[in-house]
């Protein structure tokens, strides 16, 4: 049975399985699903387009708040757009991974988007929203919280496997984002106290998603 309404608050490093569990998890509840790390791309995508410097926080945030973003929700094809133009493959690649820390650690930039998903989760009835700080500012009162963490070597491997990259230099770079999104001022990444975490390395995803259903489902009347 689907849960009448819920919010799920989906948190945790890159590489910890979070959109794929999200995903699953959005259609296993019949419901919608909002990657926030994908509206931190394609503002990072926009700024990149537009060759502002990225030690210029206002500059940055200029461009974000005149971004015009379309948001897809579906689980199965989340595509996003900014300005008019698809972004799905540009927010994969390297140079926007290269850029986006430096794009989500302005805070004029994290209020504006912060808005927006607050706008997209209170005009749905079941919502998975996966990001870093969900649970602690995006949706503190969120149904269901979960921290999703693995081995950075489990997350490297992941990473690399989707991107066809290299293990060791995708290990160095996630160790070098997570300093990063951990460290920063604005809404850094970190465990929500009613988070439930669960270590997602060496298991199956289909056991993780039917775990955190388990949860839900305990939490939420259907
Ligand atoms: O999950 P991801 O790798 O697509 O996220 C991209 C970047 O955006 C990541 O470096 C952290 C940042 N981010 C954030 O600061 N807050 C969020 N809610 C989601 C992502």
């Amino acid at each position: 049975a689907r849960p009448e309404k819920c919010v799920v608050a989906v948190d945790g490093p890159s590489g910890s399985g979070k959109s794929t569990v999200s995903r699953r998890l959005a259609t296993r509840v019949d419901g919608v699903y909002l990657d926030t790390g994908a509206m931190y791309r394609a503002v990072t995508w926009a700024v990149l387009q537009a060759g502002v410097d990225l030690n210029d926080p206002d500059a940055i945030a200029k461009i974000a708040l005149e971004t015009e973003l379309s948001i897809g929700t579906d689980p199965a094809a989340p595509h996003f757009a900014a300005n008019g133009t698809n972004v799905d493959e540009p927010i994969r690649g390297v140079e926007v991974t290269q850029a986006v820390s430096a794009v989500a650690a302005v805070p004029a930039v994290r209020k504006h988007l912060v808005a927006l998903q607050q706008a997209i989760i209170a005009g749905q009835p079941r919502i998975i929203v996966e990001g870093r700080d969900i649970a602690t500012v995006v949706a503190p009162d969120a149904d269901l919280k979960v921290y999703l963490t693995a081995s950075s070597a489990a997350r490297a491997q992941r990473r690399s496997a989707e991107d066809a990259s290299d293990v060791k230099a995708t290990e160095a770079d996630l160790a070098r984002r997570d300093k990063l999104d951990s460290t920063r001022k604005a809404d850094p990444l970190k465990l929500a106290d009613d988070a439930i975490e669960v270590d997602t390395t060496g298991i199956g995803i289909d056991e993780v998603v039917t775990y955190v259903l388990n949860l839900l489902n305990s939490k939420v009347k259907s």
